[in-house]
């Protein structure tokens, strides 16, 4: 087993919203973890051999009859424990203590005051109260407490509302907290995970990105071996680092497919060549495809058969290119450690959101090739952070999210090229003056959506009758739910103004003031 992966810890999710929360926090702090449903097998648990185990939040109640518990191997494995929120009041049961619903539910700050000298939290503190006590501001989430200690165990933290905030056996280096460490606000919850991982676990911090880089390169090679790998370029991040890091472990071996369906923004395709080709010496090939996918889509209005069609259609190119090359054996995939985790979720029936969208491209059936997921351990800011650090642009990795169907579900109703030209225009004014007015990363996604209606404008003394183009800007967290973007008037004044006297086609802009729900964020 590589160095990076030898210190662990295992992450069993009873399905709170925070549970990628601490895997991401104990990888920032160094450690490696993956996170897996709390029902996994004992056997994988074993098998895994974690230095420690954290037990995260969940929605369920743990006082009802059949609420999810650890597996009984958790506690038979002789290795520290934490249980966050629901996790430490299945654990408090599990070992014979009890849990009810609380006299008065916690959500949002509090302030707890720690107890006794717990190796979890002894030194750590936001302030020292007049008696010398320590305290810290943190985030509760919870209807339900834990109301008696299980044997052994001793109180660790309390707040007014929450008499058992925290529980540790210090012996066994069991411990539990009622609050999230891993929200950034509880202000000393990194620190508190890294006492765990590294002070009670004993895990080394290797899990950092040259190694993590090292690691990647070797497992490539020792995959692919002499064999050629093709790969299909977005020039989206998770495909654009894995062509960085497969050019970087086997060089001429991989050879990217660049599919240019017309439906990309101004100046996209010349820049991911660019960028990929001259650049980074990356073997690109372009398919100029764009023709096909006009002719394809030219007479279908239906959204969803929109979208079916531009999918086929990329299959249907990618197919026709990667026939022409030669001996290829492996596909590579940009397959993110959030989507092993989804289908996880998804194959066990649990996983509350299951994701709404796919890229368009997906795997056709009769492609015989092996995969090559170089990307499968990441979270996305590791893979921002790799890329960076293999010398990719860092303003082709924060670019907002671009859906796979591209511009085709931002023209409504039938694509036509014209419509193409004139929305890209568009959209690259809005990107320039995000840009200008530092706009563009206080939004977590913006576009121009065309708008294929008509509506009576005048410039000088002529009367016009053009198209409409709609702006749309949104802030979310996790694009499930978006708020819109309240972007100031003077700047969505300038964008309009350019919009309509640089294109001679729109006369009129409007801006989306639609949330998610009931909105989405695309227009189809
Ligand atoms: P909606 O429109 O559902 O979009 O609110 C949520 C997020 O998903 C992106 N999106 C897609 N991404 N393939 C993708 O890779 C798709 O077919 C697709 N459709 C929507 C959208 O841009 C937003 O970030």
């Amino acid at each position: 087993m590589s160095h990076i992966h030898q210190h662990k810890i295992l992450i069993l999710d009873f399905g709170s919203q925070y549970t990628q929360l601490i895997a991401r926090r104990i990888r920032e702090i160094g450690i490696y973890c993956e996170l897996v449903p709390y029902d996994v097998r004992p056997h994988f648990i074993e098998n895994f051999n974690p230095n420690g185990i954290i037990l995260s939040g969940g929605p369920d109640s743990v006082s009802k009859i059949d609420s999810a518990r650890a597996p009984k191997i958790v506690f038979d494995l002789n290795i520290p424990i934490l249980g966050i929120c629901y996790g430490m009041q299945t654990m408090a049961i599990q070992l014979g203590g009890e849990a009810k619903s609380a006299a008065k539910a916690e959500f949002g700050f509090a302030q707890i005051r720690a107890r006794n000298q717990s190796k979890l939290l002894s030194d750590i503190s936001d302030e020292i109260n007049s008696e010398g006590h320590g305290l810290l501001n943190v985030w509760m989430s919870h209807g339900i407490e834990v109301t008696k200690l299980p044997e052994n165990f001793e109180l660790i933290a309390s707040t007014e509302n929450c008499p058992i905030a925290g529980f540790a056996n210090n012996s066994k280096n069991y411990f539990g907290l009622q609050f999230h460490p891993e929200v950034t606000h509880t202000k000393q919850g990194t620190q508190i995970l890294d006492r765990f991982v590294t002070t009670i676990c004993q895990c080394e911090k290797k899990w950092i990105t040259e190694n993590i880089i090292n690691d990647l390169l070797t497992k490539i090679r020792s995959q692919v071996g002499s064999n050629k790998v093709l790969l299909g370029l977005s020039g989206g991040v998770d495909s654009s680092v894995s062509a960085i890091l497969l050019q970087k472990a086997i060089g001429d071996q991989l050879t990217c497919v660049f599919v240019d369906n017309g439906l990309l923004r101004h100046n996209e395709g010349d820049e991911v060549m660019h960028t990929f080709a001259q650049n980074l010496g990356v073997k690109v090939i372009r398919a100029n495809a764009q023709k096909y996918f006009y002719d394809q889509l030219s007479n279908e209005s239906d959204p969803e058969q929109k979208r079916k069609i531009i999918g086929r259609a990329f299959i249907a190119i990618f197919n026709q290119e990667s026939q022409k090359l030669k001996n290829i054996k492996f596909l590579a995939q940009g397959t993110i450690y959030p989507d092993v985790i989804e289908s996880a979720g998804a194959a066990s029936g649990k996983a509350k959101v299951i994701k709404s969208h796919h890229n368009v491209g997906g795997l056709p059936d009769d492609l015989q090739f092996e995969l090559v997921e170089p990307l499968k351990e990441l979270f996305k800011d590791e893979v921002r952070t790799i890329g960076v650090k293999l010398g990719l642009p860092k303003k082709m990795l924060d670019r907002h999210p671009f859906p796979g169907p591209g511009l085709g579900v931002r023209i409504l109703g039938p694509v036509k090229e014209e419509f193409a030209e004139i929305l890209r225009l568009a959209d690259n004014i809005f990107m320039e003056e995000l840009n200008n007015f530092d706009l563009y990363n206080e939004v977590d996604q913006a576009f121009a959506v065309f708008l294929p209606v008509k509506s009576v404008g005048v410039t000088g003394d002529e009367r016009r009758y053009d198209y409409v183009i709609a702006l749309r800007a949104v802030e979310t967290v996790d694009f499930m739910t978006a708020r819109w973007a309240r972007l100031p008037y003077d700047f969505l004044d300038h964008v309009s103004n350019r919009i309509m006297n640089e294109i001679s086609r729109v006369s009129r802009v409007v801006y989306d003031i639609s949330g998610k729900p009931p909105a989405t964020i695309e227009w189809e």
